[in-house]
């Protein structure tokens, strides 16, 4: 596999950032895109210079046109179409959350090991190469053990988009933002002991705003995000000798500070474009190597994460019209 054969499905907002980064990849590249329009599906091969354009996502898939499908529909749509491509035997990387919850998301990772097909979760944090630095940083026990976390991730639109605020899109702050403080914590202190979450609801019943503590036998985390707010928008993790700290907009990083008695440090880790090709790169790593999961997106810590959020959603009365769908037998 020379060149990978990516396939694109939905042509929204991450869709475009993706398949742009993806083009700093010399061994990858788009060969077709599907839409649930023609025109959209036209538009975005013309700006993005894809050969296939299909009007349907399953056209795509029976194509086989692709080594791998990157999907980037609202969240509730990634539990059909990804089960469609791994049926077919196509590797996905499915954004995040891969699933509305926690049950779907299993049979998706118990489809994959079945067929031996590559199934990943779209999660840049776990590939940015400031975030691994960071992570280097913190296993050294330059600020002693972790202790507190602190990480939030929001903001405030006046016009927000529809699929933040509509139940049957997957709407939330939490499922959209919040996912992003948990796998942070996730990732430093792993699954909590007990956790609490409180939200504030909108009429429509999805939460605009959620904040989450995650206690641990000697360490504790606070979570919040939201769209109501300009949050900070940080990630810290604190020692007895210090915190490391990713500054504002953590999203796209480009450096972090380390506070020691030393004082502060700005760590710049050079890095290119908006960072979505590093998890585009693992993938096709793994696929070379014949993996059905990718060793920097593991199935298990996805559903520990999306376990922790169906518990949030369940202690502040998040539900959603598409959390009843499952496909598996
Ligand atoms: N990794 C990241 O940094 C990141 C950032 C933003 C979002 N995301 C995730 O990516 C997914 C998409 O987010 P986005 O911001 O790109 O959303 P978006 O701009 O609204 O685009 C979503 C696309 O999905 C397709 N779609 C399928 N069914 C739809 C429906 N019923 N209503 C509306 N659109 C529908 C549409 O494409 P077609 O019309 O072409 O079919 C639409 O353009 C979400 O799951 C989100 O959590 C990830």
């Amino acid at each position: 596999m020379d060149v990978v054969r990516w396939g694109i499905v939905a042509t929204g907002n991450i869709s475009g950032s993706f398949t742009k980064d993806l083009a700093l990849l010399p061994d990858a590249e788009v060969t077709a895109v599907a839409s649930r329009s023609m025109a959209a599906a036209d538009r975005f091969a013309e700006t993005h210079g894809i050969a296939q354009r299909f009007d349907d996502y399953r056209a795509l898939i029976d194509s086989k046109a692709v080594d791998v499908l990157y999907i980037g529909t609202p969240h509730p749509q990634h539990y059909a179409v990804a089960r469609a491509a791994l049926d077919a035997g196509i590797a996905v990387l499915c954004e995040k959350p891969i699933t509305l919850n926690a049950r779907q998301g299993r049979d998706l990772v118990e489809l994959s090991r079945r067929t031996g097909t590559l199934f990943a979760e779209a999660m840049w944090m776990r590939t940015d190469p400031v975030i691994q630095a960071y992570f280097e940083d913190l296993r050294s026990g330059v600020i002693g053990e972790p202790l507190q976390v602190l990480a939030d991730f929001g903001f405030f639109k006046p016009q927000l988009p529809e699929r933040l605020l509509r139940p049957d899109l997957g709407g939330g702050a939490l499922l959209d933002l919040g996912i992003y403080p948990a796998t942070f914590a996730y990732m430093v202190l792993g699954k909590p002991e007990a956790m609490t979450a409180m939200a504030q609801l909108s009429d429509e019943g999805v939460d605009l705003v959620t904040s989450m503590i995650w206690k641990y036998p000697a360490a504790m985390a606070s979570l919040t995000c939201g769209m109501t707010a300009q949050l900070p928008w940080i990630a810290s993790v604190s020692g007895a000798e210090g915190s490391l700290m990713l500054p504002g907009r953590w999203h796209h990083p480009d450096h972090y500070v380390r506070r020691t008695a030393a004082g502060d440090e700005q760590i710049a880790v050079p890095k290119s474009g908006l960072g979505y090709h590093y998890e585009a790169a693992e993938v096709m790593r793994s696929l070379r190597a014949g993996l059905f999961e990718c060793p920097a997106f593991p199935h298990d810590e996805t559903i520990d994460i999306l376990e922790l959020l169906d518990e949030a959603r369940r202690q502040t009365g998040v539900v959603y019209p598409g959390d009843d769908e499952y496909l598996g037998g």
